[in-house]
């Protein structure tokens, strides 16, 4: 399914509906250009899993941790300055993908493509339409059950 987001806080409305959808161990891919929007989706999950602290880029962290008020955790991971699988796994980065109680989401996963849990990644693209609009594609089995609800101001379906 392929959405239009009219704004930067519709775009963070449906990280935070999209959260409620995901399961712990769930991997997700975000991909998109710089400033599609793929930080601000991000923040919206954190926001939708409870996590009330300030979420901000990990691209030069890489990742970052928070703690949900359950104390499971969402992992926010940012491959654009890590230059190859080598480079992610020298961090670490198997405990982010496969760790059975967090949910995991990663900007620029197209830096290390062989690292990726098949198929259980989740991915969604985000690409620039117009100034403030982006076009957002989600995968249909995420896409089933959003259709259950409401979707968020200033987000609509594309038709076509
Ligand atoms: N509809 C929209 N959805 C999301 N962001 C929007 C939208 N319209 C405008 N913006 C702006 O686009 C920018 C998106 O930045 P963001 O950091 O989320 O991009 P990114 O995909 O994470 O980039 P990078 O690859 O550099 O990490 C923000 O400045 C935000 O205000
Ligand atoms: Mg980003």
């Amino acid at each position: 399914m392929i959405l239009l987001s009219h704004s930067e806080d519709a775009t963070l409305a449906l990280g935070s509906a999209i959260a409620k959808l995901l399961s712990f161990g769930q991997v997700v891919t975000l991909h998109g250009d710089l400033g599609a929007g793929k930080t601000v989706f991000s923040r919206g999950v954190a926001r939708g899993l409870g996590i009330t602290e300030p979420v901000t880029s990990p691209t030069f962290t890489v990742v970052q941790e928070y703690r949900l008020p359950d104390n499971r955790m969402f992992f926010h991971l940012d491959m654009y300055r890590i230059d190859n699988e080598q480079a992610a796994l020298a961090f670490g980065i198997e405990d982010f993908l496969f760790a059975k109680d967090a949910i995991t989401l990663v900007e620029w996963p197209e830096r290390i493509p062989q690292l990726l849990p098949v198929p259980p990644v989740l991915p969604l693209r985000l690409e620039h339409a117009d100034h403030d609009l982006r076009k957002i594609t989600i995968p249909d089995e995420l896409a089933s059950k959003l259709r259950q609800f409401p979707l968020p101001d200033g987000i609509e379906v594309q038709s076509n």
